[in-house]
This record gives structure tokens, sequence and C-alpha cells, in this order.
């Protein structure tokens, strides 16, 4: 079992795309740069979704296109239809994501369409995108649970995982959009789904309402797990998913795996320093215990 974890910081987008005060472009740039600077490898950079949908990330284009892109870095974008990959693609983006969920109460929420459907929409980006040479990642959302639905069968998660990575997604990431997950579910999910899908091709992304979502990782990287979703200070949340918190703080995970002897490459003190800038930009305290502890010593 490899000995690298690979993080996917989704601060950028799912980091920032439930934030209600307006954050200015180049904050947005500013962040993104900083987080390069971090040694992380995939930074999740922003959504071309709806901007009515979520006007916070309505500057894709701008944020896209103004960034630094460093070589080796991945920075993908959320696509929810063929009209946001044609607007991914104009900005010069060479990775995007489709979501959907294992529920679909929270699917037609969050994309006023069916799990069948949401997959419909997506096999002409996979067919584009094989041709473009754009790497498409799959979400399966309200793994563990959902806010509408309640309790989320398992079948449920592995038909639609089995689904987005049957149709050529790379990587699926298995989300628990609000937190409700604790580590023996997380356990016999992340089970299930490797059963049918190779655990290479899978990743994990854990909201972290009830405070589990760094015991929920580190018994899926027990699982052999070995790409973790999070997002620096711990920012985030779902718009369309009622009580959704923020993410798993990277600064978090950095500490969790370097305590467990995995790489990741990242620097701790820069993702830090970044981690309590945000939140200062966003006029609160970092949210990441890690975050705070470096900063009193
Ligand atoms: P709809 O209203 O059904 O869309 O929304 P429509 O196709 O009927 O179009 C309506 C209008 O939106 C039209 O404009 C379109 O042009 C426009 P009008 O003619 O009325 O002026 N439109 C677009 N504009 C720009 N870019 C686009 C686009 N698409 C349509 N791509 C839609 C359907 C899917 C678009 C909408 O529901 C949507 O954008 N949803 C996104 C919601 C979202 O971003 N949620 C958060 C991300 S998912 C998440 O956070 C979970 C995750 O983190 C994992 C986890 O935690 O579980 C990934
Ligand atoms: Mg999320």
């Amino acid at each position: 079992m490899s000995d690298f974890v690979r993080i996917v910081e989704v601060g950028p987008r799912d980091g920032l795309q439930n934030e209600s005060q307006a954050v200015s472009t180049a904050d947005k740039i500013a962040l993104i740069d900083r987080l390069s600077a971090t040694g992380l490898r995939t930074i999740e950079a922003t959504s071309f979704v709806s901007p009515r949908w979520v006007p916070q990330l309505a500057d894709a284009a701008e944020v896209f296109t103004g960034i630094t892109r460093l070589p080796g870095v991945a920075y993908p974008v959320l696509v929810p239809n063929e009209q946001g990959y044609d607007r991914a693609l104009a900005a010069g983006v060479q990775e995007v994501a489709v979501f959907t969920a294992a529920s679909e109460a929270f699917n037609r929420r969050n994309t006023n369409a069916g799990i069948d459907e949401s997959l419909a929409r997506f096999q002409p980006i996979l067919q584009r995108a094989l041709v473009d040479g754009v790497r498409v990642r799959g979400y399966v959302s309200t793994v563990l649970g959902c806010p509408y639905q309640g309790e989320v069968p398992l079948a449920d998660v592995v038909w639609v995982a089995r689904a987005l990575h049957r149709m050529g997604c790379y990587e699926i990431s298995l989300g628990d959009t609000i937190g409700v997950g604790t580590p023996h579910k997380a356990r016999a999910m992340l089970q299930a789904v490797a059963a049918e899908i190779p655990m290479s091709a899978l990743a994990v992304h854990f909201h972290d309402t009830y405070g589990q979502a760094i015991a929920n990782i580190a018994t899926c990287l027990e699982e052999g797990v070995r790409v973790v979703d999070s997002a620096v200070s711990g920012a985030g949340g779902c718009p369309y998913a009622k009580g959704a918190s923020g993410n798993v703080a990277s600064e978090d995970v950095v500490y969790l795996l370097r305590g467990l002897g995995l790489e990741c490459g990242v620097d701790l003190d820069a993702l830090a320093a970044t981690g309590r800038w945000l939140a200062g930009l966003l006029g609160r305290t970092t949210a990441s215990r890690t975050g705070q502890a470096l900063a009193a010593t």
C-alpha cells in the first residue's frame, strides 16, 4: 500500500460556495496562489455552475484565468452540465468534476435533476472530455446520510459510484455532505464501494458537522484509501444541504498524516498560515485546531 496520500484541496470551491459575504475575485486568486505554494498537488479552483444557484462563484472564469497554474498541480473545477463544461473549456480548464448523489431527494434540490437525469447529463461531458484530453472526476454526495431522505442505502452509494466509474471518471469522491458519518459506518461504506471499484480510484470527502471527520478519515486510511478531500481552515458547506457545515480542515488532515507516517508533500506551516489568512479575510478564527495550535506556539 502506498505511503503517499494526495490531498484534494477543495477550499476555494467547497469552502467558499456557501459563504454569504462577498469574497473578491482578487482574494480568491490570492487564496489559490498561496495554496499552490504549499506543495498541494490538487486544488479545486472554482465551479462553473449556474451563477443564480451559487452567486459566490459567478466569477469562475476570472478566477481561473487569473491564477498562476504551477506545473505538477491539477486545478479541477466543478461542472454540472455541458454549459458549465463549455465555460470551463473556454477558460482553459484541463480537469473537471461532475457531481451527483446517492440520494434522489438531495440531488433534486442541488441540481434540479434526479440521479438518472444527472448521469445522462454527464454522458456527453465524458465523451467530449475524452476527445479534449480533459480529466473527469466524479462526486457522489450524501453517502452516509441525507438531510431530506435520512438513511441512504449502501446499495445506492455503490450503484451511483459504479455508474460514474464506468462512464470514465478516473476517480470517485465519496461525500459525507452533511457530516453525519461515524467511523464504523464510514468503513462499511468504503468497503462496499471498494468491492466494486479499485481503492486506487476512490477518494473520501468528509464534512465535520459532528467533529467526526478526522476519525472517519483515519479509518478510511486504514482501509487503504489514499486520496482525501479537505478545505483549508475548515471552510465550507453546501448551500443546498440543510445542516451542512465546514469541510474537514486540510491542516488537521496533514497533521494526522504526519503522525501516521504517511507522506503528502504539503508544508504544514505554510498551509496553516494560509488557513489563518483566509479565516481573517472572512472575519473569523480558523476552524482548524492544528492551525490554532500552531499559531499559539
Ligand atoms: P436549472 O435551473 O434546472 O438549469 O439548474 P437550466 O438548465 O434550466 O437553466 C436555467 C438558467 O441557468 C439558464 O439561464 C441557463 O443558461 C443557466 P437563463 O436562460 O434563465 O438566464 N445555466 C447556467 N449558467 C452558467 N453555467 C452553467 C449553467 N447551467 C444553467 N453551468 C443546474 C440546473 C444544475 C444548472 C443548477 O441546479 C446548478 O447550477 N446547481 C449547482 C448547485 C451547486 O453548485 N451545489 C454545490 C456543489 S455540490 C457539493 O457541494 C457537494 C460536494 O462538495 C460533495 C459533498 O460534499 O458531498 C461536491
Ligand atoms: Mg462538499
